[in-house]
């Protein structure tokens, strides 16, 4: 069933464009690229959100996201964070540079434990258990991956791309750590799409590169580079996302009549380990593995405790207080803190406002009883959307709209905001 597109009288409303945007991002109706330009392939937890925003009004085409998603999986379980697209040429880093083994058309990396997620919210507002047994194995088996090869309890990550927030001033210092070539050429074609002081510089881009070499330099055998490499973090928000991923496989497994235990199991594991590991004075803190030490600094992951759980109520009432006076400028929740050097208000995860993060933060306060600031947070980013447009961050003073346009997420979870009755999957604590 396709939603309404039609235009009334007044000209089309932003619900009406917000649908445009994901259509007008499709790829032969499989699945919707983030941006047009900037990003032209599948962005595994771009998809993640764009599936959730798509179940408002297109059912199957939520689910054939998710699909196309993991049909990227590699025989180990990873799903790759991005899928490319063999007919978009030019993109960097393409294929020839990730070198993935038997010439996949994929990256080697992941990004934040999504698809679980994604699944149960498309399962709750559309029941259907035939789609549910087609796909619960690929996503019980990314499960696998991650717990075999990333840590089981708490994950670590071995790319910034890997915790969706690549050049957050959190990983500035493990980054100084990674050798670059001198010989290192970039062929980079987003800082020309993109006004370049919204992107993340040429030092990050060296950076993030000279790491993808030497992992294709070892085959990308996870393992072996578990053991050397200069960057191994625990991150906040993929170990929560983490932590909510399982629960919602539990509840899914059960609807499958099959054994949910060991997901819910894994789940008070993660949160127990983050409460023990990463928590300090009631903020969560990424911890940086190769030092042994929790990253300082305050973050917009901050709130992803609360989305998923992690949090007592304590620590929740804590990071909700800390998120809304001192991350929270005019329209949302800053991607880091403005009062910071480090602080930039339209340089990408450096201080911009990001729908993705708000929409996270609106579900964590209201799944702690936070109803009136999730309803004014709520309100703000819709209001933020209205009078900037679909982009994929914002400055935090002015609204202004930065990077890319048209992106997908933004238009996704616009719908997904705007529909009072969405409301978090679970409530209060793990
Ligand atoms: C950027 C973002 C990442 C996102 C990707 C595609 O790399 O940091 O989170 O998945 O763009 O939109």
């Amino acid at each position: 069933m396709r939603g309404k597109t039609a235009m009334d009288g007044r000209g089309p409303s932003r619900a009406d464009e917000a649908r445009a945007v994901l259509m007008g991002n499709d790829e032969g109706g499989r699945w919707t690229r983030p941006s047009p330009r900037l990003y032209p392939h599948l962005w595994l937890w771009d998809s993640c959100f764009i599936a959730i925003g798509l179940a408002h009004f297109d059912v199957p085409r939520a689910r054939q996201e998710l699909r196309s998603a993991l049909e990227a999986q590699w025989p180990d379980g990873l799903l790759p964070h991005i899928r490319f697209n063999p007919r978009e040429e030019g993109y960097f880093p393409g294929p020839d540079v990730w070198r993935s083994p038997e010439g996949r058309l994929s990256s080697a990396i992941t990004q934040p434990p999504m698809p679980a997620i994604a699944l149960m919210e498309l399962h709750r507002r559309h029941p259907d258990t035939g789609f549910l047994e087609e796909v619960f194995e690929p996503v019980a088996a990314y499960h696998e991956y991650l717990s075999l090869h990333r840590g089981r309890d708490l994950l670590f990550i071995i790319h910034p791309w890997e915790s969706g927030l690549d050049n957050s001033p959190l990983y500035d210092d493990a980054l100084l750590r990674v050798p670059v070539d001198r010989a290192l050429v970039l062929r980079r074609r987003d800082d020309s799409i993109v006004d370049p002081a919204q992107r993340p510089s040429k030092r990050f881009y060296e950076k993030y590169i000279a790491l993808v070499n030497s992992f294709a330099g070892k085959d990308h055998a996870i393992d072996a580079i578990a053991q050397t490499s200069p960057f191994l973090i625990q991150d906040v928000l993929f170990n929560a996302l983490w932590c909510e991923a399982n629960r919602c496989l539990g509840v899914l497994a059960e609807a499958l009549g099959r054994e949910g235990r060991p997901f819910f199991e894994q789940s008070r594991r993660t949160r127990d380990a983050m409460r023990r590991e990463m928590c300090r004075d009631g903020l969560y803190h990424p911890k940086d593995l190769r030092e042994g030490r929790l990253i300082e600094g305050l973050a917009c992951t901050l709130i992803a405790p609360l989305f998923a759980g992690v949090a007592s109520e304590q620590e929740a009432d804590k990071a909700a207080s800390v998120a809304l006076r001192d991350l929270h400028l005019r329209h949302g929740i800053c991607s880091y803190d403005p009062r910071a050097p480090q602080f930039d208000p339209v340089c990408y995860w450096r201080g911009p406002v990001w729908v993705n993060i708000n929409w996270m933060a609106v579900r964590g306060l209201q799944r702690y009883g936070h109803i009136d600031e999730a309803e004014s947070l709520r309100r703000h980013t819709l209001e933020l959307i209205d009078e900037n447009g679909f982009f994929e961050y914002f400055d935090p003073h002015s609204g202004a709209g930065c990077g890319g346009e048209s992106f997908s997420w933004t238009a996704a979870l616009y719908l997904d905001l705007l529909d009072p009755a969405a409301t978090p999957l679970a409530r209060g604590p793990v």
